[in-house]
Order: C-alpha cells, then sequence, then structure tokens
C-alpha cells in the first residue's frame, strides 16, 4: 500500500511526477473526473481544518468520488474504541482514508492496521500535504528551485519540519530560525542531514531570525501556537516577539521576495497584516493550490 505520511516517502522524479500531473489536472480537469468513480474516502480529523478538509472534499467530488467527513466527537479515536479497531473498521467500507491527529503515534498506528491508502491531512509532527503544494506554488513562481534561499521564521512545528524533510529530498537551500528550545524535532533535523548528504540539500537550523532571512527569495512563516497548544499562547507571544515577521524585517530579504503562510494566520502575532496582505504575499494562492495539488496526488497514488 502506497500511504502518503512524510515527504521522505516520495522519491525525486514522484515531485516531478506530481507537479506534470498537477498541471494536467488544472488545465483539463474534465480527463479526471472518473478516476476515483465509486470509491469512497474517509477524512478523520481530530483537530479543526477549513483549507484541508474543504479542498480534499471538493477535489474528491471533482475526481468522481465521494468524500465522508468523520468528526473527532462521532469517532473519538482510541477511545470509544481502539485506533486499531477503527482502521480495520473503515477498511470494510473506505477505499482511502485523510487523517488529521495530535500524535504522530496516532497516525502511525492507524496505518499499521489499515487495509485501505492513508494520507497524512497534518499530525503534531508533520503536514505533508501542505508542503507538496508548497513546493508547487515556488516551483511555478521561481522555476529553479535549487537556486533560491528558502527561510522559515518561527515555532520549529509540523509545518517547518515537513518544509525540512521535503528540502532535503529536493536538494534545496532551507534557513531555520526558531527561539531556542522551539527548534524542528531533532528526529527531523538527523534524517534531513542524512538526506542531504546524497541530495547536496543545504539546511542550516539558527536561533537568528534576521541572518536566516537575509537575502532571502522565500519567507515561510506559521503561528506560534499550533491547535492542541493553545493553553501555552500567552508565554509563547512573548518567546516568539522577535521572530515575527513584519516589514522591518521582510526588508533584510530580496526586494521579490516570496511571502508564504499555510494559514490560518494569526495576524499581528507571527505576521502583521501589512506583510500577509503586501504585494509579496501570495498566501491565497498557495491556499487554491492545494487543490489541484492534492487532485493530482490522489490521481498519482490511485494509479499505482
Ligand atoms: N493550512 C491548513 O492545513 O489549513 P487548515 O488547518 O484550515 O486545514
Ligand atoms: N502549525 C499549525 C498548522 C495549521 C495548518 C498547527 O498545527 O496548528
Amino acid at each position: 500500500m502506497n500511504h502518503f505520511l512524510s515527504l521522505t516517502n516520495l522519491a525525486f522524479k514522484d515531485f516531478r511526477e506530481i507537479f506534470q500531473l498537477t498541471e494536467e489536472v488544472k488545465k483539463n480537469p474534465q480527463r479526471f473526473n472518473q478516476v476515483l468513480a465509486g470509491k469512497f474516502i474517509g477524512l478523520l480529523f481530530e483537530k479543526p481544518s477549513l483549507r484541508t478538509r474543504v479542498s480534499f472534499e471538493v477535489g474528491i467530488t471533482q475526481l468522481g468520488g465521494r468524500a465522508i467527513y468523520l468528526s473527532s466527537q462521532e469517532v473519538q479515536l482510541g477511545k470509544r474504541e481502539s485506533i486499531g479497531d477503527v482502521a480495520k473498521t473503515l477498511s470494510k467500507y473506505l477505499q482511502g482514508v485523510i487523517l488529521r491527529t495530535f500524535s504522530h503515534q496516532s497516525i502511525l498506528e492507524f496505518t499499521k492496521n489499515s487495509q485501505i491508502l492513508v494520507i497524512n491531512g497534518l499530525t503534531d509532527l508533520l503536514h505533508p500535504v501542505q508542503v507538496l503544494s508548497d513546493f508547487y506554488t515556488i516551483y511555478k513562481r521561481k522555476k529553479d528551485l535549487k537556486a533560491i534561499k528558502i527561510s522559515f521564521v518561527g515555532d520549529g512545528n509540523n509545518v517547518c519540519n515537513s518544509l525540512i524533510l521535503g528540502s532535503a529530498k529536493l536538494g534545496l537551500n532551507l534557513w531555520v530560525a526558531s527561539p531556542l528550545g522551539f527548534e524542528p524535532d531533532k528526529g527531523v533535523i538527523k534524517k534531513a542531514l542524512e538526506i542531504a548528504k546524497k541530495t547536496r540539500a543545504k539546511i542550516r537550523i539558527l536561533n537568528n531570525p534576521k541572518l536566516a532571512v537575509k537575502s532571502a527569495d522565500v519567507l515561510y512563516t506559521d503561528v506560534w501556537t499550533s491547535m492542541g497548544k493553545e493553553e501555552e499562547r500567552t508565554w509563547r507571544r512573548q518567546l516568539f516577539k522577535e521572530f515575527r515577521v513584519d516589514k522591518d524585517l521582510l526588508r533584510l530579504a530580496k526586494k521579490n521576495c516570496l511571502v508564504m503562510h499555510c494559514l490560518p494566520a494569526q495576524r499581528g502575532e507571527e505576521i502583521a497584516s501589512e506583510v500577509l496582505d503586501s504585494k509579496n504575499s501570495i498566501v491565497f494562492e498557495q491556499a487554491e493550490n492545494r487543490l489541484y495539488v492534492q487532485k493530482a496526488l490522489l490521481v498519482w497514488l490511485f494509479r499505482r
């Protein structure tokens, strides 16, 4: 089974194939409108979602399939019954499932017991569908991905971890700056550095946002308080202050630097409205591309 749990599941040529398919899906959607005919795909989400849920539901429907949303209240993964039993049961009804869980361990446990395709729709550790789509967005804008400097400033969270793994796979130049103690996951960094030996990616993990942003072609940020950590928000706001993406920080990047954010954004926290709404910002283009790239991913995964 070709599950999609992490960008490390993809080879370099897979990224290329998925991006080519994305172009085709965008140009000629009619050609793909029966690809998922007769297929039922569950969306089992423990956390809220706007983009991931809607883009997948629309995408699945446009591909001729049927999406079934299952809220955490309904299923109560691991509470009403074990994760393994949920996976085994859903495998009898559905052909695929998109999972959004708190713990990454939950998606691994689910996948171990699943006879149907599993796609990671975000865990506390990774957000691969987001970042896959973001690489497509960057590629469309900048073309030569290896020639640019990408910077991520803020919490070393799920989005950041996936950016690191994807950059390692694609051989890119990524600079990450997070406050001390909020660096990306150690296991992720170790894995990325191993991959980078082969791909010649340059991955730098720093605590200095100004250094990370200097002459950047792409500046990415994400919320300081991810879902599930809401009670930490007050002190995180203090601790992360120097990592806010505002006009002053953006000035250190290249003039035509693209500003990216997976959204939802907390305006005035990790990103100032003046930057989020500026002409450098491509955040809604990112949101739009989720639909095309995820459709391409579904076509690609179900073809194999
Ligand atoms: N970027 C993203 O995944 O957004 P949602 O949490 O709204 O799905
Ligand atoms: N890091 C954020 C991403 C939301 C799409 C979170 O996990 O809440």
